[in-house]
């Protein structure tokens, strides 16, 4: 233990703390994956649950996760062990899921390679870049060069072959990779002084390239100006959700072993926020750098006489990105080095939180282990180059969205921060969690956080996860198979390998640790249980249960009358087990299981209650009409999201900036390590 102790890198500064996390959540899933998952689901409704789920559930998860690495000190898996000896597992499922990313997230720096290396040959030759042209002839081109010259694309489940032009790139993504981590911390506290404030200089130039092209408008209202009707269906929630927590690298582990690095007495919360706007504001500039682009390419194929709308004129999924920005990239004069640039950008902005996950992956093994970590990463980098090879082929685009919809579309990512935060706050006292983050920040967050993690964030997630739930089984043409009986091969894949990340999890917490033998006895996280509340438990756990019992029964009869009934027991349940918790768990006093078991029960109660109405609601209200656009004017409710986000990212960083100053300047004599480095 001491040992490891010793072993604990540190980031440099402050600075280097907070680009480094920037850098993991800020990356490919900004630009490749938020402005696709828009694209194919929602459009701009899509943008509402995003800002929701983005500050009510983000950002004060991200402080739950700093909070939890920084007072352990340990990778996830070592860190949830410490909280409680059961939950071991969960930080594994999130290591497992981040794997799975890390099998796929270098293919598409693979893609972002090439495409510097078009530009540079364009440049040495001189010659038009391969994908260029203008006017609809440039919007063909653009996507045959991608979908045919490039990937060789073919529909459907085939494999197909291997793709060499994509598998030698992937390969440079690795080594690029290996070689950012292997230094260790220090060195990635550095390097992300590059790698963060270059993408947001093009991303500046593309946006205003994207906003002078004829057209743009068009995209901008399929952008920003909601739909309402596409809020009715569950799947714009649930990428929306879980586009947030991969976008802040949330429940992979990521986060809570990054602050595991941390300076003792540096800031949380402040820092929380930071990421989390920063995070938020680089999606939502690099949304109106493609949609304006988008909008352009629509107005070309019009001219042209094919009248192709912003919603068809690329196909959704994740090739977009790679359409919509090499479009934009060769209608700039001097185009070549442009795209030279901006793809370069992309490498710094996906390097980063590439080796995040795998840092995350490796600190979890080596923490756990006590092996070197000279060993496992490359070991490691080798297991996840060779599943790479799967995406690397004929068919790999498919699979790689297929397999990217079920990590981060709610039933894998989305579920496990709802584990996390059930555990957490029904399992552990939050509270230890909020103190240790408000003694060393620059201001303190109140109660509210704990109600927050403990019943706000698992009622909406439960709810959401339900909902999509109840949506699958009861869909017409069948999610798993179809109604003539065919099994739907990309579906029945996807929730295989959600499916095993649990089991996976589970048998890795069983493995015996050399180095973990000591802490239970250190008795610092052990967890008696005390007879107090012992009545208030008991009675909300047999309500919950009783409500939950309703539940079933009316899903198995379809009656809907005592639907009422088991909401007032779930809300009852949840209001007497988080009293008990409040209350009793202070000092020495420990509430029993049983009233920590009722509120998780009465969690799910409510959520299936909500979800249930939900689904009710949305099935009768029939099929919501396709997305029209009629309108290349903005409305006013696309100039409020405008007014609001932008008071939210300058309001909000200027604030967090002030704070930071001020309270910089405050300990600068005790504490000099910890002073900000802004610029
Ligand atoms: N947040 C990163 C992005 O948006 C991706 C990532 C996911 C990083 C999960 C770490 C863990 O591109």
């Amino acid at each position: 233990m001491e040992m490891l102790e010793e072993q604990r890198e540190n980031w440099g500064t402050r600075g280097g703390f907070v680009l480094a996390a920037v850098g993991s959540a800020v990356g490919l899933g900004n630009l490749w994956g938020f402005p696709y998952k828009l694209y194919s689901y929602g459009g701009g409704a899509f943008l509402v649950p995003y800002i929701v789920a983005m500050f009510c559930i983000g950002v004060p998860m991200l402080i739950l996760e700093f909070s939890l690495g920084h007072m352990t000190q340990r990778a996830a898996p070592d860190a949830f062990a410490r909280v409680n000896r059961r939950a071991e597992f969960v930080g594994w499922w999130g290591i497992i899921l981040g794997f799975v990313i890390i099998t796929y997230y270098p293919v598409i720096l693979a893609y972002c390679f090439s495409f510097m290396y078009y530009s540079i040959q364009s440049i040495i030759t001189g010659n038009a870049l391969p994908w260029g042209g203008e006017g609809a002839a440039g919007v063909a081109n653009a996507k045959s060069f991608f979908y045919d010259a490039y990937l060789g694309f073919k529909e459907g489940t085939e494999l197909g072959q291997i793709r060499y032009n994509i598998l030698i790139p992937l390969f440079v993504a690795w080594i690029a990779m290996y070689f950012c981590i292997f230094k260790g911390v220090k060195f990635v506290g550095k390097i992300v002084w590059l790698t963060v404030p270059l993408p947001f200089i093009m991303l500046i130039v593309l946006t205003i390239r994207g906003l002078t092209l004829p057209g743009s408008m068009k995209g901008l209202v399929y952008y920003l100006d909601p739909v309402w009707s596409e809020l009715a269906k569950p799947t714009t929630w649930r990428f929306a959700f879980g586009q947030v927590f991969f976008s802040l690298s949330l429940a992979f582990g990521v986060m809570v072993t990054y602050a595991s690095f941390l300076h003792r007495k540096s800031d949380i919360n402040n820092n929380a926020v930071i990421i989390g706007v920063s995070d938020f504001a680089t999606s939502f500039v690099g949304g109106i750098a493609i949609f304006a682009t988008l909008g352009g390419m629509s107005y070309a194929t019009m001219e042209a006489g094919q009248a192709v709308g912003v919603k068809d004129v690329v196909a959704g999924g994740p090739g977009l990105a790679f359409v919509a920005f090499p479009y934009a990239l060769a209608q700039l004069p001097g185009a070549a080095w442009w795209s030279l640039i901006f793809f370069f950008t992309l490498v710094t902005l996906g390097i980063d939180s590439a080796f995040s996950i795998t840092e995350s992956v490796l600190a979890g093994i080596v923490d756990k282990t006590g092996w070197k970590r000279s060993i496992v990463l490359p070991a490691m980098s080798l297991v996840g180059l060779c599943f790479g090879l799967i995406y690397v082929t004929e068919g790999g685009l498919n699979w790689l969205g297929t397999v990217d919809g079920f990590i981060n579309g709610t039933w894998g990512i989305a579920f496990l921060g709802l584990l996390e935060c059930v555990v957490l706050g029904w399992m552990y006292r939050v509270d230890t969690l909020r103190h240790h983050a408000n003694e060393r920040s620059d201001w303190r967050l109140g109660r509210w956080w704990n109600f927050s993690i403990r019943i706000f964030i698992p009622v909406v997630l439960g709810t959401l996860f339900l909902w999509s739930l109840f949506d699958d089984v009861t869909s017409v043409g069948g999610f798993i198979r179809t109604p003539e009986g065919e099994w739907i091969i990309p579906n029945c894949v996807g929730f295989a390998v959600v499916g095993i990340a649990p089991v996976i999890a589970i048998l890795m917490s069983l493995v015996k640790s050399p180095l973990r033998q000591e802490h239970g006895k250190q008795g610092e996280f052990k967890y008696p249980t005390h007879p107090v509340g012992l009545k208030l438990g008991k009675a909300a756990f047999i309500l919950s249960t009783a409500g939950l019992l309703l539940i079933a029964w009316m899903m198995k009869t379809g009656n809907q009358w005592p639907i009422g009934v088991a909401l007032v027991f779930g809300l009852i349940g949840i209001a007497v087990s988080n009293y008990v918790l409040e209350k009793h768990d202070v000092g020495d006093e420990r509430p029993t299981l049983l009233s920590r078991w009722a509120g998780i029960i009465a969690t799910l109660d409510i959520s299936a209650v909500i979800a249930m109405t939900l689904i009710r609601m949305t099935k009768t209200a029939g099929d919501t009409e396709a997305i029209a656009e009629t309108s290349d004017k903005l409305s006013g409710v696309s100039y409020t999201i405008i007014g609001v986000v932008a008071l939210v990212v300058v309001g909000g960083l200027g604030w967090c900036f002030y704070r930071a100053i001020t309270a910089a300047s405050k300990d600068q004599q005790e504490e000099p390590l910890d002073t900000l480095q802004i610029d």
